[in-house]
């Protein structure tokens, strides 16, 4: 896995003149070398996808919908390489690089699908007005234009697949930025796409260097930018084309709240487990991974050693490991910020159950109580494996609690009482509630984003596609209704 990977530009694959390493933040080893597109070859690729979006729009959504079931199907065939390079370029344990092939393999099928049913349009009768007698408007969606996608690096491949799918089912052309720390799985999406009829033009994928981007952003052949990472970056963005139609995906600190009617010993021992798995997968790195934990008193003695016995039980370690749970992290810059904030914490008073080391760019699985609400660890997302639990006395105080906090991404809220889950669902200030589990669970095809800081817009196949489309009215005339 050492070869200089090429990038794609308007379907075919190019190399630049420059190139940077990919490293496994695990050994530090070479992943792979990859080719950078020069300032022209942007400019190609850009004029290229401006010139494709009529006929993108106009191709028939068979074809459209046959490419995204290609790819979905050769994603599945290649499962074991494209995990392996997964975990090579991320640090992600196996398992879970794996599980993220299936989930980008689910997203390109529920493309598909969506690409076959999608802008059929609606009928709207007008005849319910003098004015309007014989009229009907079908209201149809089209493409904005080409969408400028840029990744983050905490899903390589699927969050990817969450910009290029939907856009080619939607038949608007992208050009995609994967994250400067893992390009490689982003790359592979080409290989499969270039096996498919779709015009050239109508998809580039290039590692263009964060220091261009701003140009990129500016141009106006790029009317959408569909952006997942930090909270700072997206606004940036934002800020600079207040005109242009942004979707920002952006942080969280993800809450769990366990009710005090979840309360036998099975209720405990699953939550206390969904809670420590949830907290780490990716090495934390997740925006709705678990972060902070409200508990209701009546159980909180019974939860808090089974969160932390859970949380020691999870396998740290080799990533190519399939008994590895938890990996290192990004960067040893990124393992370094998070012991700066857990030391910070335990400096002002928070208890530090266990956890606490760093070796690297690893950091071990973490725990902590009495956190002082004013740490950077109470109010920021840590993006790392690390937890802090809190008790409070009831329903309102719990849901108090998940909402004190400038993001609001998604909740999980653990009862079995149907009236509670449903007052969660009215008084959470998130995106998404889930009842019964962690604010970890996404399905692919759900829509998918925050409310306040953690962003605008939403994601999710179908949600994409609207967001990268405009409702445009057909009036007919003279008919006979
Ligand atoms: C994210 O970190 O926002 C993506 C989470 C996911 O797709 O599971």
């Amino acid at each position: 896995m050492t070869s200089t990977h090429a990038f794609w530009l308007a379907g075919r694959q190019v190399t630049g003149e420059t190139t940077f390493d990919v490293t496994s933040s695990w050994d530090g080893r070479l992943v792979g070398t990859v080719s950078v597109p020069t300032d022209a070859q942007v400019e190609e690729a850009v004029a290229a996808a401006y010139a494709a979006r009529d006929e993108f729009a106009a191709t028939p959504a068979h074809v459209r919908a046959a490419a995204l079931d290609h790819v979905a199907k050769r994603l599945i065939e290649r499962t074991e390489e494209i995990g392996q390079l997964i975990s090579a370029e991320n640090g992600k344990p196996i398992k879970w690089a794996r599980g993220e092939v299936g989930r980008a393999a689910s997203v390109f099928r529920w493309a598909a699908e969506e690409a076959r049913r999608f802008n059929g349009g609606e009928a709207q009768r007008l005849d319910t007005d003098g004015g309007g007698e014989g009229r009907l408007a079908l209201v149809r969606r089209f493409p904005k234009g080409v969408v400028l996608g840029i990744a983050p690096f905490n899903f390589p491949l699927n969050l990817c697949a969450h910009k290029i799918a939907p856009a080619i089912a939607a038949g608007a052309p992208i050009i995609l930025k994967p994250a400067p720390a893992t390009p490689l799985s982003g790359l592979v999406i080409g290989e499969l796409l270039a096996e498919t009829e779709l015009p050239a033009g109508s998809w580039s994928i290039l590692p263009v260097a964060n220091d261009k981007m701003p140009a990129l952003v500016q141009d106006e052949r790029l009317p959408v930018i569909s952006f997942t990472g930090s909270e700072k970056v997206g606004y940036a963005i934002m800020d600079s084309v207040p005109r242009k139609h942004c979707t920002l995906e952006l942080g969280g600190n993800g809450a769990a709240v366990v009710l005090g009617d979840f309360s036998s010993d099975a209720d405990l021992d699953w939550a206390a487990n969904r809670i420590a798995t949830f907290s780490n997968y990716q090495g934390g790195q997740s925006c709705i991974s678990v972060q902070r934990v409200i508990v209701d008193a009546p159980v909180y003695d019974r939860l808090l050693p089974r969160i932390v016995a859970a949380v020691e039980a999870q396998v740290t370690g080799d990533p190519n490991d399939p008994k590895t749970d938890v990996g290192p992290l990004v960067s040893e810059d990124a393992a370094q910020r998070v012991e700066s904030w857990v030391k910070e914490a335990v400096e002002a008073g928070a208890a530090l159950l266990t956890g606490g080391d760093r070796d690297g760019a690893s950091y071990a699985p973490t725990v902590l109580t009495d956190l002082p609400s004013d740490v950077t660890l109470a109010r920021e997302e840590v993006f790392g494996p690390v937890l802090s639990v809190q008790k409070v006395h009831g329903e309102a105080e719990a849901f108090a609690a998940v909402n004190d906090s400038k993001y609001g991404l998604q909740a999980g809220v653990f009862t079995h009482d149907l009236q509670a889950a449903f007052r969660a669902h009215r008084a959470l200030e998130v995106g998404g509630v889930v009842i019964g589990d962690v604010p970890s669970y996404r399905a692919d095809q759900m829509p998918y984003g925050g409310a306040k800081q953690s962003g605008v817009g939403r994601e999710g196949v179908r949600s994409a596609m609207e967001d990268y489309t405009y409702e445009r009215v057909l009036v007919l005339t003279g008919l006979a209704l």
